[in-house]
């Protein structure tokens, strides 16, 4: 079933002059928008390049292939739209006592105007488990993000142990990551 939240916001247009009409809304990913959902991941990890260890970037950074088995491998993306067009996605991964958050990309162009905010919004009001997410330690903007959300920083320990758990990554993207988990998870009493 299709889940959409409209929105209607009025912007100033560039002359000043009367409101233009902005309809947003979040919805899952069709089956015929993964080369958008593809476009919009290459594009906004661009911010890595340069950032993250040179042996870690690849370019495309998500290739085509690993896009689909994430989703054949039960990634579910939410996206984000504005006038029809989409500007950002959010995957999660259903894994029973845990739900991660899995590739969360902005248009560069879109990045910082609340889109992330509002796909995180709409992903948590469906999940009632802890969240996690994994992102890379040099990735300070990202950390920032989720951490204005109210997620934390999970200890190297734990990191390392959730990593090994949940996610299916190489030692090299295990030693170079952070886990960030929700106040669900922390209130579990899990350190
Ligand atoms: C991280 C990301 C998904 C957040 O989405 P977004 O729509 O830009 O975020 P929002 O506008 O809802 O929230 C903005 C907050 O995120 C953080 N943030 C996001 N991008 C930032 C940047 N380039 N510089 C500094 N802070 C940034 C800040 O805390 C910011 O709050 P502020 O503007 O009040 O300082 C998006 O910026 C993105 O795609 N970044 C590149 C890829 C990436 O890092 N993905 C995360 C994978 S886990």
């Amino acid at each position: 079933m299709i889940q959409s939240r409209p929105w209607l916001a009025g912007f100033p247009n560039a002359a000043g002059r009367p409101f233009r009409e902005v309809i947003a809304m979040i919805r899952p990913i069709q089956a015929d928008e993964v080369e958008i959902a593809l476009e919009i991941i290459n594009d906004a990890a661009q911010a890595y390049k340069g950032v993250i260890p040179p042996d870690c970037w690849e370019e495309p950074y998500m290739p085509r292939e690993e896009l689909l088995s994430e989703m054949a491998a039960g990634v579910n993306f939410l996206s984000f739209l504005e006038n029809g067009r989409i500007l950002g996605v959010m995957g999660r991964q259903d894994l029973g006592e845990v739900t991660l958050i899995r590739h969360a990309y902005v248009r560069t162009t879109a990045q910082r105007r609340g889109v992330g905010t509002r796909l995180l919004a709409n992903l948590r009001q469906e999940v009632s488990q802890p969240l996690l997410v994994g992102t890379w330690a040099a990735a300070w903007w990202a950390i920032r993000f989720y951490e204005q959300q109210g997620f934390k920083l999970v200890s190297p320990g734990e990191k390392d142990r959730l990593l090994g758990a949940y996610w299916t990554i190489s030692p090299r993207q295990t030693e170079t990551s952070v886990v960030l988990a929700d106040e669900r998870w922390f209130n579990q009493g899990r350190l």
